[in-house]
This record gives structure tokens, sequence and C-alpha cells, in this order.
């Protein structure tokens, strides 16, 4: 497989001024989002809504790729345009989440391994086929009194290499997303601890399995309080951390790292994206973002279920985009 087509999509993804909408909620997760907005979730809903987002006029300018559900992948726009060509035409990249969700890790009270390397190379040969350039897989820590163990560090880890190994065989780029949740009352502290210990497994995993770093992105979480935490870091020092954890554990050789909101709100999520550009370290990767929520939100509330409120809902998103794009640049006002 061509190395170099890898490398290209990966700087593509991660361009100047330009980072990922992750649209690519599970069946589950789109219930609970068009629930909040007592919009019901069928098939058709489910493609109304993301059709409205990538038709978004100018979305191609700050977002470089957008990553799918397996049915959105599939699916076509109202007037029988393959949606993965409507993100074409608007020069998006088209991607894919591939793992099968988190499950619980045997013998491991709160802990999940994530699923879904049975069959994964012939699922990513039809991806590939179908459109996607690049692939996701999230794997998922949670911060208690005894998690993450050695044996869900160590589960996962191998889970991402294994996944990223494979994708790039189908010549698809991984974005590979260990996700220390920010759920719980645990400080900044414990939060950059966990991250670094999952990090560093995860490029020793990578190494072992002899994934090409240039050809692949990271999705972290940034290193920040608890949600739940009673003293909360303010963004100065979630950017200090947040870099000084990665800088401690991402080589070099990988073109860009692209962060998870994660359930931050949205400005917030902008503000620590544009503390990190703004700091003085040298950075040796583009640090960008691929948002779910904190994209999203905003376009979801302004849209209501309704097609009247289409333009106002593209608005929100293009309103999002642009923040983000600016802040990749340390420009966010
Ligand atoms: P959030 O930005 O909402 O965390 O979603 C990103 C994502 O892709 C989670 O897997």
């Amino acid at each position: 497989m061509s190395e170099a087509i890898l490398q290209d999509t990966a700087r593509a993804l991660v361009a100047e001024g330009k980072g990922i909408l992750a649209a690519d909620e599970s069946t589950g997760t789109i219930q609970k989002r068009l629930d909040s907005i007592q919009v019901e979730c069928t098939e058709a809903n489910r493609r109304d809504y993301r059709e409205l987002l990538f038709t978004t006029p100018g979305l191609g300018e700050h977002i470089s790729g957008v990553i799918l559900f397996d049915e959105t992948l599939r699916q076509n726009a109202a007037d029988g345009t393959p949606l993965v060509k409507v993100l074409q035409d608007a020069s998006i990249i088209p991607g894919i989440k591939v793992d099968q969700g988190a499950k619980p890790l045997a013998g491991h009270p709160d802990e999940t391994v994530t699923e879904g390397l049975d069959g994964l190379r012939e699922r990513l040969e039809e991806y590939a086929a179908l459109g996607a350039r690049f692939a996701k897989w999230r794997a998922v820590y949670r911060i208690g009194e005894v998690t993450p163990s050695p044996a869900g560090i160590t589960a996962n880890a191998h889970a991402l290499a294994r996944y990223a190994a494979l994708s790039q065989e189908a010549g698809l780029v991984p974005i590979v997303e260990p996700e220390v949740l920010m759920d719980g009352d645990h400080d900044i502290e414990d939060c950059e601890l966990v991250t670094e210990e999952a990090l560093r497994t995860v490029f020793g995993e990578l190494a072992v399995q002899d994934v090409l770093l240039e050809g692949m992105l990271l999705k972290p979480n940034m290193v920040i309080s608890g949600a739940d935490c009673a003293e909360q870091a303010d963004v100065e020092e979630v950017a200090e951390r947040t870099l000084r954890c990665l800088l401690r554990c991402v080589p070099a050789a990988m073109p860009g790292i692209v962060f998870l909101s994660g359930g931050q709100r949205d400005e917030v999520a902008t503000r620590h994206l544009d503390a990190m550009n703004r700091h003085p370290a040298v950075k040796p990767w583009r640090l960008s973002f691929s948002y779910g929520r904190a994209l999203q939100a905003a376009p979801l509330k302004a849209w209501g279920g309704k097609a009247a409120n289409a333009a106002a809902a593209q608005a929100a998103l293009m309103e999002r985009a642009s923040a983000n794009g600016a802040a990749t640049r340390g420009q966010y006002a």
C-alpha cells in the first residue's frame, strides 16, 4: 500500500485552518441527540439532519473531513445524490467509524474494551470502495478509584493498534482515539497522569504493530478537570498541561493531533484549542479538532427538526467551524 497516499490524506485532514466534523454517532447516540430536540429518530430524519450539516455552504473552508456512521456512508440525499458525493463535491474527505462500541471488560467492573476487530479487514475493504479515506476507532477510559487498570489500558491499546494496522493496509488513514472521559470528580492532575499512561501504552502498541506514524492521526482528550471536580482548571492550565502531556508521549513523526470535545461546552473547546495554538512551545504536529458535540450542539438546537430553520442551523454550524478553524491558527478572538 502506498505510504504516500496515507501521508497525503493524513496531511490533508490537518490542512492549515481546517479540522474534522465528527458526525458518526451510532444509532443509539443520534437518538439521544434527536430526542433532545423532540425529533423522532427515523432513518429519514437522521438523513435529513446529516444532509443539512453536509450541505452547509462553504463548509469545506474550515472542515477537511467528516466522520460518518455506517448507515450514513450508504445513504443518499433527498435528491438521490449519495451523501459521500455531497461531501466530495464540497472538497471534504469522507471517513468512517469502524469500531463496534465499548463493551464491558471481563473481570473488570466499570471498564470497557472497544470491540470490532473480527471481520474488520473485509469491512474496511468495503468502506474504501464506498469512498471512505480514513477510519476512526474510539477507546474509552473512565477515571475511578481503581480505573483504568493495567488490563483496561493494555487491552484498548492493543485493539487500537490492530485496527490502525488494518486500516493502513486498506489504504485508510486511522484516527486513533483513546478518550479519557471527563466524567467524575477527579482533578486535572489525575487526568494528566491517566492520559499520559494511556498514550504511552497506545504508542508502544502502535510501534509493535508497525503502524506508519506519518500516515495516522491521534484523537485524544484534552487534559482537563473532571466535570464534577470542585476546582476547575482555567484555559491556560489546560493548554499548558495538555501540551506537556502530548509533547512527552506523541512522536513528532505523526502529522497531526485532532482533539475530541468530550462534553466540553462548544465555546470552551474552541478556547482550549486556541490557547494551545497560541502557546509558545514548539509543536511538531498540527493541533486541530475532530469535534462532535462542540460543532453540532448549536446547529442541532437551531434546526429543531424544522426545514424552515435549515439556513439558521447551517449558519450556526459555520460559526463554530470557522471559530475552530481560527483556533487552529491561534487566531480565535
Ligand atoms: P465529541 O467531540 O462530542 O466528544 O465527539 C467526538 C467523537 O468522535 C467521539 O468519538
